[in-house]
C-alpha cells in the first residue's frame, strides 16, 4: 500500500537519502535544497511516496520560465524524481507522476517541462518540446526535452525557450 502526499519538514532526510541512492550521488538532492530554499518552490508540489511511513519516492515540480518575444511565461520543471532502488520497476514512480500532474492542473497550472527518459515521459502525455516550438535550456537531443499541456492547447500561441532559475546551474 503506497500513499502519495506533499513533503513534510519531517521527511527533508529522507528526501536527501532517495535522492542520493536513485541518482547515486548528490547532485540531485542538492538541486532539491536549492529549489526548496528558492521563491520558485511550490510546497504542494513536492511530493513523496510512502510505504510503511518510509519515503520510498520522491518527485519535485518547481516553476520555471518560457521566454517568449511577448516576456516570460511562467511554467513547471518536473525535475527530479526518484524512486529507491529496491522499489524501482513497480510503477511507484509512474504513480508519481500520474498524481503530480494531476496536483499541478489542480492548482491551475497549464503546463510541465521534463528532461528525461523519452520512452518513460510519454506514457503520460509529455511530447517533445520543439513539436510545440519550445526549445530546451542548453543543447540535448530533442526527443529528452518533453513539455506537457495541463489545460488543451495551452501551448498553442506559446513559442520560446525554457530558462531555469539559478538554483539548477548552481549544484550541475
Ligand atoms: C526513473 C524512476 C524514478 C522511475 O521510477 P519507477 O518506480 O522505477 O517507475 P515505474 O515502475 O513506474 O516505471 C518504470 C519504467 O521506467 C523505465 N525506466 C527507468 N529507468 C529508465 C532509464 N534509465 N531509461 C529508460 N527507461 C527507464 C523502466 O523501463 C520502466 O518502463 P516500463 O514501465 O515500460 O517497463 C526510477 O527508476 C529512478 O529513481 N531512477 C533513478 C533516478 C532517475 O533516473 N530519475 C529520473 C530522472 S528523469
Amino acid at each position: 500500500m503506497i500513499t502519495i502526499r506533499p513533503e513534510q519538514i519531517q521527511d527533508i532526510a529522507a528526501i536527501r537519502e532517495v535522492n542520493d541512492l536513485a541518482f547515486k550521488g548528490e547532485n540531485e538532492s542538492k538541486l532539491v535544497e536549492a529549489i526548496r530554499q528558492s521563491e520558485f518552490f511550490v510546497p504542494e508540489l513536492s511530493l513523496v511516496a510512502l510505504h510503511d511511513n518510509q519515503v520510498i519516492g520522491h518527485i519535485l515540480f518547481s516553476i520555471i520560465s518560457i521566454e517568449t518575444e511577448a516576456g516570460p511565461v511562467p511554467t513547471l520543471a518536473l525535475a527530479p524524481m526518484s524512486v529507491r532502488p529496491q522499489y524501482q520497476n513497480q510503477g511507484i514512480g509512474s504513480s508519481l507522476v500520474k498524481e503530480g500532474l494531476q496536483k499541478c492542473r489542480q492548482l491551475g497550472y497549464k503546463h510541465t517541462a521534463v528532461l528525461g527518459h523519452p520512452e518513460f515521459y510519454s506514457k503520460f502525455g509529455f511530447t517533445p518540446s520543439v513539436t510545440k516550438g519550445i526549445a530546451a535550456p542548453f543543447p540535448v537531443p530533442d526527443e529528452v526535452f518533453m513539455v506537457i499541456e495541463l489545460q488543451e492547447n495551452s501551448l498553442d500561441s506559446i513559442k520560446g525557450k525554457v530558462k531555469y532559475p539559478s538554483a539548477f546551474g548552481a549544484v550541475s
